[in-house]
């Protein structure tokens, strides 16, 4: 069986699929392959290892259809068709869990970073801008006590509520399809419309995934009805705000701050006013990137990878109707 790995990824992974006695394609880590790239090369392994950058929509599922399992490298899989991958009955999995962590202490860091202005302060010293001290200078915002509003409140927006709860003892609201039982017990949570989020949030921090539900919501109409002194942290997808909304937000004061580990688009282009902007930080995409998280996500892709080449199901599949679907063709069918 040959195994084609569309970035280089902790050796864990390819140890793992190696012992396998498969055979690994890593492609050249230093570029974006182009999608036909990737296409020819998937045409000939078995299965694929991919990154939420790799657009595996229907034109490459249905060139590639021979593969027998797609892994990625992420949580989030926007950029895969999963209508059409359950359609052709090629599972895909993913890497949950593993990465809740590390991501809700990048948004925690973010929002600490543009509470305090950390990032632009950092950069000033450099610029030869610490003089004296002056009592009215730099001032940012406190947390403590503050409430934080998380949007699509799953594993990840969990931890982020355990951290705002621990160090601040931040009221937690949520917004959401459905009721998150543990975290109105843990946290004393409390479920609100989308409006009332908007409303009452100092710090509201996106923990979603991208959908057609969740693309551009954070727009200027839903910027216009947050508190001024609001911060805004994104971590899950770009495109669940609107850039250009954000920055003019950001600009006449509508809200406070912003920190983003992620932009739209990316990467961020240099000279975007986000950069020049005293309250906001900016990371390029980093929540899961951890020693040891990336390492757990290559062993769990890997384990996708082995378990779908040996047709059995998917540890953490995210089309499990591939399983179900009459006329199946699956042996679990
Ligand atoms: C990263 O963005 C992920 O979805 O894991």
């Amino acid at each position: 069986m040959k195994v084609l790995i569309s970035r280089d990824i902790p050796r864990r992974g390819i140890e793992l699929l190696t012992a396998e006695g498969y055979e690994v394609t890593v492609c050249p880590d230093d570029r974006l392959l182009t999608q036909v790239e990737l296409i020819d090369l998937a045409r000939r392994h078995d299965a694929l290892l991919c990154m939420f950058s790799d657009a595996i929509d229907k034109h490459f599922l249905n060139e590639c259809k021979h593969l027998k399992v797609i892994a990625q490298f992420a949580v989030g899989y926007d950029n895969i068709d999963i209508a059409e991958s359950t359609r052709l009955r090629i599972p895909i999995g993913n890497t949950p869990d593993v990465l809740s962590g590390a991501t809700a202490d990048v948004a925690f860091l973010l929002m600490l970073a543009a509470s305090r202005k950390g990032f632009h302060l950092h950069k000033s010293i450099s610029l030869g801008q610490w003089s004296f001290f002056r009592p009215n200078a730099h001032l940012g915002l406190e947390l403590r006590n503050k409430t934080l509003g998380i949007f699509g409140l799953g594993r990840i927006g969990m931890e982020m509520a355990r951290l705002c709860a621990g160090a601040y003892q931040m009221k937690i609201l949520y917004h959401n399809r459905t009721n998150n039982a543990a975290a109105e017990k843990m946290f004393a949570a409390r479920r609100v419309e989308f409006d009332d989020l908007l409303a009452h949030s100092d710090v509201l921090s996106v923990h979603s995934s991208l959908t057609e539900e969740t693309r551009g919501i954070f727009n200027k109409n839903a910027f216009c009805r947050m508190k001024r002194t609001a911060i805004f942290v994104n971590t899950a997808r770009g495109p669940i705000h609107n850039e250009t909304d954000l920055i003019e937000a950001l600009h006449d004061g509508t809200i406070w701050g912003a920190g983003l580990d992620v932009t739209n688009p990316e990467p961020m282009k240099t000279d975007n006013p986000l950069l020049a902007m005293e309250n906001v930080a900016v990371l390029p995409h980093i929540g899961s990137s951890t020693i040891e998280t990336r390492d757990e996500m290559a062993r769990v892709a890997a384990e996708n990878i082995i378990c779908g080449l040996r047709g059995k199901r998917l540890p953490t599949i995210v089309n499990p109707e591939v399983y179900t679907n009459p006329g199946a063709s699956n042996p679990l069918a």
